[in-house]
């Protein structure tokens, strides 16, 4: 009681830091939901003798009976994750059984398995004993589902069995209050804005509760149904509340690729970094003795993979470029440090890095002098650089530059293909990968704009039906090195291609009614079928995957034009690349304060543009092609030259034509 009104004072006395007092702008869009205590919102499909199915859905009183076997299924409306309860009114016999099984596709509805969390067999329903008499029912924590939009109750004896309540506590995010983003988007193009809510979103499901981590125990070989293997996550995988995993649904683990993109849409969005820290710290904390990062954190096998030992880096570099923790970066500086030279402990004469561990994302063939990991070493060694001058050691500087000097020439010379404005995958291929072309944009790889903009016309001449393809994994597409992909198009100074990518592809990923119009899923195929080329089981393609939220992070960057330049924005820059957006009003936080930006464009230039940035900070503005002056509320004037203005100071500016 003490405590209660301790914290009503302290909330009372500080009214902006509370959500009821701040209104969240665009939360209308936000998928997550108000309240932990869900109920179905409509019936699906029902199968059998069933009475009054819908009574269980809005909670609207009344019970729902099964006579005998037979089964519902009913839509959450959304994917959801979390512990499911049922109160039992009466059951006929002693022998009544009541089973759940969950699916986060309606591909995969069924009263005899849910979908699959392994590369094998379809995972077992839950199965409560209703028969011991009325009340409420449930299971252990480690039985709560991480992702799920369609849930199906079966009764699977002769028995007659009453149900007046089925309820899932909402395990997703835990310990935050789910809708209070501190980020937003808006523009003119409700797909869009969808498609941004919709990547933030999925960021939430797939954070978790650490102790809730997958087990890994479902690894049976051949199973056929109506046999399902058991499933369970009780692993503990971090520190702390909460972190962020790849997917909701599996694996529920630390993966430091996926969250290569999942931490810059999560800074964007919910500002909730300090899953991110949790995940990150796991993996520093089983770092080898001879610097290596694991490629994925505990339980998973001690397995190497060189890119993804340099995406733990990367996350590295992210999280103090959003969060501004530099006694943070201090503390990890040194493992840092050793895990840069265990990365360029593969470089050898030739300046590229000769990939052995092959371990990447699941694309086929990742070995050699590959562009991929070539260019995802460069990009690390100048965020290297970057951060050693945050923290004042220049010790490796001149080493670590000369070395992705030395990687951007023997690139271009040893993999470039000018007949085809593409990097070759690897010295003794002609295929030409989406990772490593994506990536050499990214990490500037490319000796000219005019090379720039080559890759990013190939790469668009080959997009297909469902969206980009990434040749390196078959005939799959990748919404991971899509989400890279986006990037590119936007450095090459293509922002129309971006967006039609994000229509094009996320589009079909959010309104294709086998997914869950809430969530993305990690990967489907070239034809459009939801099979991923890496797994052999179907139903374990995860539909809530953090490495698939490219768009969120890339369309506050670069279509709203926020870039911060330094740790929490120290520095800034506002670039907008509207392509044909008439309109954008985005912004987020950092612990310096708010970055926003909002414009109208009319045939191609701005009839509105202002932006805010906090006290303290500075920065540049870019609107090429754009005359007039820049006005501060304070009252500061400066006059755009051929579009840009430098060195401003943070507050909130105006353009005046
Ligand atoms: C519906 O019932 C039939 C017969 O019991 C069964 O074969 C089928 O799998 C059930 N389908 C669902 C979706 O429950
Ligand atoms: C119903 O399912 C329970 C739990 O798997 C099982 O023990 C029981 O034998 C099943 N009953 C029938 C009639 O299939
Ligand atoms: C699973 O099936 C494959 C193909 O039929 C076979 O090669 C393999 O030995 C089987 N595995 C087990 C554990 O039975
Ligand atoms: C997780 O649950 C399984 C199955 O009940 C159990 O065997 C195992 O000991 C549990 N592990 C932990 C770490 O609690
Ligand atoms: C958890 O924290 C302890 C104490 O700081 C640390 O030794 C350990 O490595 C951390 N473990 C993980 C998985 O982050
Ligand atoms: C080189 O690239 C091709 C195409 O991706 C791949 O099949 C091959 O395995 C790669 N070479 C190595 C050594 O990984
Ligand atoms: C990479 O290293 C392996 C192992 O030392 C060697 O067999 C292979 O020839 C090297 N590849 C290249 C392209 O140098
Ligand atoms: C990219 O590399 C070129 C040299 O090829 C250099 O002039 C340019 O400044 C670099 N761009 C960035 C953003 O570092
Ligand atoms: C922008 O371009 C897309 C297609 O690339 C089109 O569907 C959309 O209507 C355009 N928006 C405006 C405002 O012209």
């Amino acid at each position: 009681m003490a405590m209660q009104s301790l914290l009503t004072s302290l909330l009372l006395a500080t009214p902006l830091l509370t959500t009821a007092n701040c209104k969240v702008p665009y939360e209308e869009y936000i998928l997550a939901p108000s309240s932990r205590e869900l109920v179905p919102a409509s019936v699906y499909q029902v199968n059998g003798s069933v009475t009054d199915s819908a009574s269980l859905i809005h909670s609207s009183g009344g019970s729902t009976t099964f006579h005998g076997q037979s089964s519902v299924t009913y839509d959450f409306g959304r994917n959801i994750g979390g512990r499911v309860s049922l109160n039992v009114l009466s059951a006929s016999s002693p022998d009544a059984f009541i089973g759940v099984t969950f699916t986060e596709s309606s591909m995969w509805i069924s009263s005899e398995a849910c979908d699959a969390t392994a590369d094998s067999g379809r995972d077992s329903p839950l199965w409560f004993p209703v028969g011991e008499g009325p009340g409420k029912y449930t299971k252990d924590e480690k039985y709560a589902r991480g992702a799920f939009r369609y849930l199906t109750v079966v009764s699977n004896t002769t028995a007659t069995v009453s149900i007046n309540n089925i309820q899932v506590h909402y395990t997703g995010a835990p310990s935050t209050d789910l809708r209070a983003y501190g980020g937003y988007f808006h523009c003119n193009e409700e797909l869009i804005n969808r498609i941004w809510y919709a990547g933030a979103y999925t960021n939430q499901l797939s954070t978790i509760d650490p102790v809730h981590g997958n087990s890994l125990v479902s690894d049976v070989e051949n199973v056929t149904l109506p046999e399902t293997v058991p499933w369970w996550s009780n692993s503990t995988i971090t520190n702390g509340t909460r972190t962020i995993t790849d997917g909701a649904k599996r694996d529920r683990l630390v993966w430091p690729g996926d969250m290569s993109i999942a931490l810059e849409s999560i800074a964007v969005s919910t500002g909730d970094l300090y899953s991110t820290r949790t995940a990150l710290e796991s993996l520093f904390a089983i770092q080898k003795a001879d610097g290596r990062l694991p490629y994925a954190g505990h339980p998973f096998p001690d397995t190497v993979s060189y890119t993804y030992h340099l995406h733990s880096l990367i996350g590295a570099f992210y999280y103090h470029q959003y969060s501004g923790d530099q006694e943070w970066l201090i503390s990890y500086w040194h493992q840092y440090k050793r895990g840069v030279e265990w990365a360029l402990s593969s470089v050898d004469a030739t300046g590229l890095a000769n990939v052995t561990a092959s371990a990447d994302w699941l694309r086929f063939g990742m070995g050699a002098h590959n562009i991929e990991a070539n260019a995802i070493l460069s990009y690390v060694l100048h965020q290297a650089l970057e951060l050693g001058q945050a923290l004042q050691d220049q010790s490796e500087a001149e080493k670590w530059s000369q070395i992705a000097d030395k990687i951007k020439t023997a690139a271009n010379k040893r993999l470039w293909d000018g007949n085809n404005g593409l990097y070759y995958d690897n010295e003794t291929t002609t295929l030409h990968p989406q990772d490593g072309n994506v990536w050499a944009i990214k990490a500037n790889l490319t000796q000219s704009d005019e090379q720039t903009a080559r890759i990013s016309t190939s790469l668009h001449s080959r997009w297909g039906t469902y969206g980009a393809p990434a040749p390196e994994a078959g005939k799959t597409v990748s919404p991971f090195i899509s989400g890279v992909e986006l990037q590119a198009h936007y450095l090459a100074n293509q922002p129309d291609r971006a967006l039609d990518l994000i229509r094009l592809q996320w589009g079909f990923m959010l309104n294709d009614p086998r997914m869950t119009q809430s969530t993305f899923i990690e990967g489907y195929s070239t034809d459009g079928s939801l099979h991923y080329a890496p797994y052999t089981n179907d139903p374990r393609v995860s539909h809530a995957h953090g490495w698939s939220t490219g768009p969120t992070s890339a369309l506050t960057f670069f279509a709203g034009g926020l870039h911060l330049t330094g740790p929490a924005g120290a520095t800034w820059a506002i670039v907008p690349q509207p392509g044909n957006l008439t309109f954008v009003d985005t912004g987020f936080s950092t612990r310096r304060g708010s970055f926003s930006a909002t414009f109208r464009r009319d045939g191609g230039s701005y009839t509105e543009f202002s932006f805010t940035t906090p006290g303290g900070t500075s920065g540049d503005v870019r609107l090429p092609g754009t005359e007039g002056t820049l006005h501060s509320e304070d009252g500061r004037k400066v006059k755009l030259l051929n579009g840009v203005a430098t060195g401003l100071q943070g507050g909130t500016w105006k353009l005046v034509g």
